[in-house]
C-alpha cells in the first residue's frame, strides 16, 4: 500500500472509531498530514489536558504518551512503537530526587517535561523549554534543583541570575552533540543567515544563536525572517517549515547528520495505521496513585506556564 493510500485509510479509521492523533512537530511529514493536533511539548501538554477523545494515538516518545495520560486518565492512550523513548527521560532515579529532597528541604525540584511519570510524580514543577524561564523566575524557593538536562539548565540559570540553580549532568544524544565548529562552517556557507537553536544545543553553540527557543518559538521566529535561517535543532523542523512555507528552501538545517532523533522517527505511517486497528502499541497504563502525584507538577507548569 503506498502512503496516499495509507492516510486515506488512517482518516476514515480515526472517523470511524473515534480517535484523535497528536503528533510532535519532529515527526515525519507524512505523520504529521494525517495528525489532528501537532505542535511542540508545551502545546501539546496543554492540548492533552483539553482532549474529550476516547482514543489518543500521541505520534512522539514515551513521556509525551505518558502526559497525555497523566492529564487524561480516562483516555485511551497509545503509544504506536513502545521502544519510542527519550533517551534523557530516564537520567536520573527518582530515588536520587527523593534523597535531595531530604538533604535540602527548602529547595525545590524543576523537572524538564523530557522525564519520566515516576519522575514528575517526585518533583515540584514540571517546564518545557519554551516555558523554563517563566516558571522557575516565578518559584518562592531560591534554591532550585533542575533535571535532568544540563543545558537548558545552564541556560535558564545563566537568565536568572539571582536564583541558585543545581544542574543534574543529564543531556539530549541528539543536541549535545553540536559544536561551535558546527555553526561556523554553516555561517561561513550562509553569509547572511541568522541562526535559531533549541536550549537543549550547548553554551558554546547557544552562544552563537541570534535566536534560542522551544521547537514552536524556532518556527515562529523563522516564519517572521526575510532571508535565510539557520535552524539549530532536530531535522522535523526543517521539514515542517519547508511543507508549511512557499519558499521553504531558505530553511537551512545545521549539522543534518547529527540532528535527527531516532527515537522520534520510530513511528511510521504504517505504524499508526495499525495502532488505529489495534494492532500494534502499548496502551500507556499508570498507577493512579503516581498519576496524580504527576499530575500535580504538570498542573502547577500549566498554571505558570
Ligand atoms: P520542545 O519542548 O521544543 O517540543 O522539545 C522537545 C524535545 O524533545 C526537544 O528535543
Ligand atoms: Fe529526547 Fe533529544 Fe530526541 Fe528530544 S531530540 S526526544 S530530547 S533525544
Amino acid at each position: 500500500m503506498n502512503n496516499c493510500e495509507l492516510k486515506k485509510l488512517i482518516v476514515e479509521e480515526k472517523q470511524k472509531t473515534g480517535t484523535v492523533i497528536l503528533a510532535h512537530t519532529y515527526q515525519d511529514p507524512d505523520i504529521i498530514d494525517v495528525a489532528d493536533i501537532t505542535g511542540d511539548s508545551f502545546f501539546l501538554s496543554k492540548k492533552a489536558a483539553e482532549i474529550k477523545a476516547e482514543r489518543v494515538i500521541m505520534c512522539g516518545v514515551r513521556f509525551m504518551a505518558e502526559s497525555v495520560k497523566i492529564l487524561s486518565p480516562e483516555t485511551q492512550t497509545i503509544l504506536p512503537v513502545p521502544s519510542a523513548t527519550c533517551p534523557m527521560a530516564e537520567q536520573i532515579l527518582p530515588e536520587r530526587v527523593r534523597e535531595f529532597k531530604k538533604q535540602n528541604p527548602e529547595a525545590e525540584v524543576v523537572a524538564y517535561i523530557n522525564t519520566t511519570a515516576a519522575l514528575k510524580a517526585e518533583c515540584d514543577v514540571c517546564v518545557t523549554s519554551s516555558s523554563a524561564i517563566k516558571i522557575v523566575d516565578k518559584l518562592k524557593a531560591d534554591d532550585i534543583l533542575f533535571i535532568p538536562d544540563q543545558h537548558l539548565g545552564s541556560f535558564v540559570k545563566e537568565k536568572l541570575p539571582h536564583k541558585n540553580i543545581i544542574l543534574w549532568d543529564g543531556y539530549c544524544p541528539v543536541h549535545a552533540q553540536l559544536t561551535a565548529e558546527d555553526v561556523i562552517e554553516c555561517k561561513k556557507k550562509h553569509p547572511g543567515a541568522v541562526f535559531a537553536v533549541h536550549p537543549e544545543s550547548p553554551a558554546e553553540v547557544v552562544a552563537l544563536a541570534d535566536m534560542v527557543g522551544a521547537t514552536s518559538e524556532i518556527i515562529n521566529y523563522a516564519k517572521a525572517q526575510k532571508g535565510e535561517v539557520i535552524i539549530g535543532t532536530e531535522r522535523g523542523v526543517v521539514d515542517y517549515l519547508a511543507l508549511h512555507e512557499d519558499n521553504g528552501e531558505r530553511f537551512i538545517q545545521l549539522a543534518p547528520e547529527k540532528l535527527c532523533c531516532e527515537d522520534m522517527k520510530k513511528i511510521s505511517l504504517e505504524d499508526v495505521y495499525k495502532a488505529i486497528k489495534g494492532e500494534v502499541g502499548e496502551k500507556i497504563e499508570l498507577h493512579e496513585e503516581l498519576r496524580k502525584k504527576a499530575l500535580v507538577s504538570i498542573n502547577r507548569m500549566l498554571e505558570l506556564g
